[in-house]
């Protein structure tokens, strides 16, 4: 996947190279702008089996900051935030991969640098019996779960 550009970032943004699961690396700029959750709004994107994003709604679009065309065809980790632990993800593939629905809060990495949280379901897209890809609709999540989910991923790292 593409690095991400410094021209793209608004503010004073700290550097880092993220390891992907497929042993390629990302390099990332992020700041401490948070983005508020669309009120009333569910987000939802869909991927392929492997992970890349197939459709996104506009809200999706709209809270990452990219325009859908640079959204559609990538790995959905263009949106993984440095302060997610790998773990978190290794568990929702392990989860989904078996048939079964994994919930979770996840901070997504936007492409201006800034970041917004997310309460993820996540669900396999099953035909004739067969895993054909994967769903995520995330809703807003209480400002008290994110405070324990921003705790526990700093112990996890
Ligand atoms: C339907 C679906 C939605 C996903 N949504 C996100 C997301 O919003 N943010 C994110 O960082 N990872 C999301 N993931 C997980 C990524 O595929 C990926 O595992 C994660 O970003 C970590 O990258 P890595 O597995 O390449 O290390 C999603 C996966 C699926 C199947």
């Amino acid at each position: 996947m593409e690095d991400m550009n410094p021209a793209w970032i608004t503010g004073e943004a700290r550097e880092y190279t993220l390891q992907l699961f497929d042993g390629t690396r990302r390099r990332v700029y992020f700041t401490d702008t948070e983005t508020a959750y669309p009120h009333g709004k569910l987000i939802v994107s869909r991927t392929d089996t492997e992970g890349v994003i197939t459709l996104g709604n506009q809200s999706f679009i709209d809270m990452s900051g990219y325009q859908e065309s640079e959204l559609v065809g990538q790995p959905h980790s263009i949106l993984r935030h440095p302060d997610m632990p790998a773990a978190a993800f290794q568990n929702l593939w392990e989860t989904i991969r078996s048939g079964r629905q994994w919930h979770g809060y996840v901070k997504n990495l936007r492409k201006d640098g800034g970041y917004y949280w997310v309460y993820a379901t996540v669900v396999p897209n099953v035909r004739q019996g067969r895993i054909i890809g994967y769903t995520s609709v995330r809703r807003e999540p209480s400002r008290q779960k994110v405070v324990a989910a921003e705790a526990m991923y700093r112990d996890m790292r």
